[in-house]
Order: C-alpha cells, then sequence, then structure tokens
C-alpha cells in the first residue's frame, strides 16, 4: 500500500485522497483484467488513451496529397465551402452573461494557471458565440485522423462548432495562419508527447493548410511520429511518439491491448525525443495518461517496484512515484539543455466520461459547453495536474537561470467547460448506421476536428508569436 502512503504524503491532500488511493488502485484492477482478457473483447475496444495506431491503418494521408503543393493565399481560396459548415443550431443560448457567470463559478474550483509572464492570463476565460464557426472542416482538411473526424464519421449536432475561446482579461486574437506561416519561416516545431498531441498537431495543420497543403516528409515505421513542410515557407511540423518521456518498452498490439507490462526506465529519457531536441526551435511537451498503465519501473537497470503487478514480488508504489520522478527528469533535461528556441510544457488534459469509464459503457453527451456546477474536475485528473505543476515551478526556476524559455500550457480550465467537445460515439464511421441502439465505445477524451482544442492554436499564436 505505498501508494497510499505516497500519495497522503503530498500534502496538499486531505481524508479523501486516502480513499481515493485506493480507488485507483482498484481501477488499476480494471486496466489490468481488461488487458489480460483482452482477447475475448472487439478489437476496436481499445482503451481512447492507449491510442494505438489508427494513422498507421491510414497511412493514406500521405497519399492523398501527392500534387506538388500550391502556395494559395487566404484570400484565394476562400472560404470553406457553404455547405461544408453547418449553421449555428438556434437552440445555441448565446446568451454571454450567462456562460461567464458560469465558468466563473468553476474557477474557484481549479487550481489557476501561472500568468503569462505578468501579463494578462490567457488561460482564465470563457467560451463565447463565435458564428463564423470553425476554419476548416472535414471537407477542407485531410488530415483529420479517422477517431477525430466527427463530421465525416455522422456526429448530428453542431453546436459544439460554434465557441470560441474568450480571455476574461485580453484580447485574443483569432489564429492568423498566414501570419503564422510568416513569422515561422525556416523553423521547426515539435510536438512532443501522446495521442492528445497527436490531436493537436492535426488542428495545427489543418488550420495552416488554410493557407498552404502540408507535405508529409517523414513517418516512422508506425507511423507514429511524423513530420510535414510547407514548402513556401520551409516550415516545418514534426510530432513525436513518446507516451512518457523516459524509456520504456511497451508491450501493446494495434489494438491498445497489452501483453505484459510497461517497462518504464525512470532514470533514462527517450531518445525518439531527445536525439532530436537540439534541432526544434520550438517544442509542446506534454505526458500524463499512459503513467496509469501496470508498469514496472527500473532505476539504474533495475526493477525498484510497480504499478499494478500481482505476483510479481515487487513493491507497488502507484503511479505518483514514477510521475514524479520522470516528469522531474524529463523537466530538468529541458531546463538545463541550452536551448536557445522556446519550450512548451502542456499539461494533461481532462476527460469527460460520465456514467462510467472508457471501458465500462462511459459516455459524454453533452451538446453545448457546461453550465453552472456541471464539470469538476476528475480526482485522477487533479492528481497528474498536480505533479505537473509542480515539476514545472521547479524546471521554470532552473530554466530561468539557465536561459532556457519554458513557459507553460495549461488548458485545464479553457477544456472542463467542453464537455460537448469529445468524439463520443462518433469515433467510429457512423456508429448507429446498422442499429440505432448499437452498443458502441465512447471517447470522451480527445476532441473532434474541428472542435475546442483548435483553440489552444489561438493562445499558442499569442505567446510564441506576439509574447
Ligand atoms: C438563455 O440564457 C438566458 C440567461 O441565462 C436565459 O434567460 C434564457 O432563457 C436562455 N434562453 C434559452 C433559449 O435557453
Ligand atoms: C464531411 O462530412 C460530411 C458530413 O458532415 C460528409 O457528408 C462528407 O462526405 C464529409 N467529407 C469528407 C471529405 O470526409
Ligand atoms: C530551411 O530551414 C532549415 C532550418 O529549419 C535550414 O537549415 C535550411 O537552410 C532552410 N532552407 C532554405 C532553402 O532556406
Ligand atoms: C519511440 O518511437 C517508436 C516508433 O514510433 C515507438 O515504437 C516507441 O514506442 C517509442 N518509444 C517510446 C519510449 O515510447
Ligand atoms: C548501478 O548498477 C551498477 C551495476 O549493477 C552498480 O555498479 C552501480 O553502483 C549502480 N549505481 C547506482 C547509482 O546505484
Ligand atoms: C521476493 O523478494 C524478496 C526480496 O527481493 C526475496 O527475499 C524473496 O525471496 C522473493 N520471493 C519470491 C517468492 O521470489
Ligand atoms: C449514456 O450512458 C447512460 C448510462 O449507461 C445511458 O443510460 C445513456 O442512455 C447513455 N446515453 C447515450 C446517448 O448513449
Amino acid at each position: 500500500m505505498k501508494v497510499i502512503w505516497r500519495l497522503k504524503s503530498l500534502n496538499k491532500y486531505n481524508n479523501w485522497m486516502f480513499k481515493l488511493a485506493i480507488a485507483i488502485l482498484f481501477l488499476g484492477f480494471v486496466f489490468r483484467f481488461f488487458f489480460y482478457r483482452s482477447t475475448s473483447f472487439e478489437p476496436n475496444l481499445e482503451t481512447p488513451f492507449v491510442d494505438s495506431t489508427e494513422w498507421s491503418k491510414e497511412p493514406v494521408s500521405s497519399v492523398e496529397i501527392p500534387k506538388p503543393p500550391q502556395p494559395v493565399t487566404v484570400d484565394t481560396l476562400g472560404p470553406p465551402l457553404a455547405g461544408d459548415i453547418p449553421k449555428p443550431p438556434a437552440s445555441v443560448n448565446t446568451s454571454e452573461a450567462s456562460l461567464s457567470a458560469d465558468v466563473r463559478e468553476h474557477e474557484d474550483e481549479t487550481p489557476q494557471a501561472e500568468p503569462n509572464d505578468g501579463k494578462c492570463d490567457l488561460f482564465t476565460g470563457d467560451w463565447i458565440p463565435n458564428p463564423s464557426g470553425p476554419m476548416y472542416t472535414n471537407a477542407s482538411c485531410s488530415l483529420i485522423e479517422g477517431h477525430q473526424n466527427c463530421m465525416r464519421n455522422g456526429r448530428t449536432d453542431s453546436g459544439y462548432l460554434f465557441w470560441r475561446w474568450n480571455p476574461r482579461d485580453c484580447e485574443l486574437p483569432p489564429f492568423d495562419a498566414q501570419r503564422f506561416l510568416e513569422v515561422m519561416r525556416n523553423k521547426r516545431w515539435a510536438l512532443i508527447g501522446d495521442s492528445i498531441s497527436r490531436n493537436h498537431v492535426q488542428s495545427l495543420l489543418c488550420i495552416l493548410s488554410t493557407v498552404e497543403q502540408a507535405v508529409e516528409v517523414y513517418h516512422d515505421e508506425e507511423y507514429k511520429s511524423k513530420r510535414w513542410h510547407f514548402p513556401s515557407y520551409n516550415f516545418t511540423i514534426s510530432t513525436i511518439w513518446s507516451p512518457f518521456l523516459v524509456k520504456a518498452a511497451i508491450f501493446e498490439d494495434n489494438n491498445g491491448v497489452s501483453t505484459t507490462e510497461v517497462q518504464l526506465h525512470l532514470d533514462k529519457l527517450d531518445t525518439n525525443w531527445t536525439n532530436l531536441y537540439q534541432s526544434f526551435d520550438y517544442m509542446i511537451v506534454s505526458t500524463g495518461k499512459w503513467f496509469l498503465k501496470a508498469a514496472i519501473y527500473h532505476e539504474n537497470d533495475t526493477a525498484v517496484g510497480c504499478h499494478i503487478c500481482p505476483g510479481k514480488n515487487l513493491t507497488e508504489k502507484g503511479f505518483v512515484f514514477a510521475y514524479e520522478k520522470a516528469l522531474r527528469y524529463a523537466m530538468n533535461f529541458i531546463a538545463t539543455s541550452k536551448h536557445e528556441g522556446l519550450i512548451f510544457f502542456r499539461t494533461s488534459t481532462p476527460d469527460h466520461f460520465e456514467n462510467g469509464e472508457w471501458h465500462n459503457g462511459g459516455n459524454c453527451t453533452k451538446t453545448t459547453p457546461a453550465k453552472e456546477g456541471e464539470i469538476e474536475l476528475k480526482d485522477l485528473n487533479k492528481i497528474l495536474r498536480n505533479v505537473e505543476l509542480t515539476e514545472f515551478e521547479k524546471a521554470s526556476a532552473k530554466a530561468a537561470e539557465n536561459g532556457v524559455n519554458l513557459k507553460l500550457l495549461d488548458f485545464t480550465n479553457l477544456l472542463l467547460s467542453r464537455p460537448d467537445g469529445h468524439p463520443g460515439p462518433y469515433r467510429q464511421f457512423h456508429p448507429f448506421a446498422q442499429d440505432k441502439n448499437a452498443k458502441v465505445q465512447n471517447d470522451c477524451l480527445h476532441w473532434c476536428l474541428p472542435g475546442p482544442i483548435d483553440y489552444w492554436n489561438d493562445v499558442i499564436m499569442e505567446m510564441a508569436v506576439n509574447g
């Protein structure tokens, strides 16, 4: 029961943490059960955040853009065809006042993000009606992964597309793709992390592709890490698959089914990202949910404990033990790296499973941003975020001493009020085509594209270009 001791020692937690820790252990066992008995499950029952290789099944995206890319200006491209973007439904209550009040309510419940360089706080704000809708659609962007392509997959409501993020105390101009590309001429970006990073990279690519088509120039064998080039701007974006940031041996097939625990080396960084680290001008680094999995923890090449490994004669350390160590190590590498660009550390993202979790029928059925009192950050998300904010704080001080430009992206508040932005059952193509009562697995963790995470880019542009 080390995990409990460990959690209790995190002074911020009270009595409820104790019960929570037990709950987590149980949840862990459920995970394990699921993974081990998985042969009896449908292959598509992957955990949404295990996120396997939808891309590997769809290498088409590279094939889909065979033409030599034609630089096109926003003007000549024009807005997406009228038919592409659904109109805001009349039912969207566009009373700003009501929503603002709702979100303000939540603010007291969640810790605040660090203000941006003493300037206004871009992470505290409200979702306000945005009648012009998203900058791209499933028809105008060919880079949307199947599981997140809610429009193509037949999601019927469209109200969730007509909101934009509006920080409370500052102006946040909408993302300007043309300007972004001009500023980023000859620069290299990388988004490093798990499937949420990949979710984000698609959003950024889709928005930038309204100015110039991205050309895929690299993918690894498993189509997990990729690189795209914008020829007219000599601008490069990479997505680097490194769900733990530290070295890990993952035994998982394409359906996210594990055959055994992850072997996690808490004192060795994953070379997938460290080898390329100095070649990037801008990076967004993140991790999170994968640490909840069953794993054997190694230090100095010796097993020092585990998370969920009954019968292994190893001490249960709890995932917080591993998360703190791994994150500290990764952040320390960054803070002492002599990197001259701009590095963002992004906190992990909240999910909105209701009536259960991903593996037992949890769903997310809302179609508008959250109302007062509707959403509270889940305990598991709180624990991850607290570790992240603590380790960021420490690294931030060290980075400043070393002249490393490290900034925090904490989209927790922004996302918490968007339970309507997930694919839900529409992670699959027309899930109810055969049977309108079909039982399908829901994804309440990733985000529809277009969708709320498009507005991350507004914030990022403000910090990277104007900040
Ligand atoms: C919209 O919200 C306002 C303020 O809460 C409320 O007075 C009004 O009845 C709502 N309208 C609809 C159509 O729900
Ligand atoms: C885009 O989604 C619409 C439904 O909203 C669908 O009719 C259309 O075929 C999709 N187009 C592509 C290219 O996926
Ligand atoms: C393109 O950008 C890279 C850096 O990202 C630079 O090394 C290279 O020289 C640039 N190419 C041209 C043609 O400017
Ligand atoms: C590094 O990338 C490869 C290829 O995408 C992947 O199989 C491997 O799991 C990654 N390493 C880690 C530690 O995640
Ligand atoms: C790491 O392991 C090696 C060989 O097992 C041992 O010689 C060394 O002292 C260990 N280092 C630490 C810091 O424990
Ligand atoms: C379990 O580990 C302890 C300490 O490493 C060792 O003394 C004991 O023999 C092990 N038990 C089994 C059944 O392997
Ligand atoms: C969501 O899950 C609950 C509980 O399982 C169920 O009653 C409800 O019908 C589900 N909603 C949808 C739209 O699937």
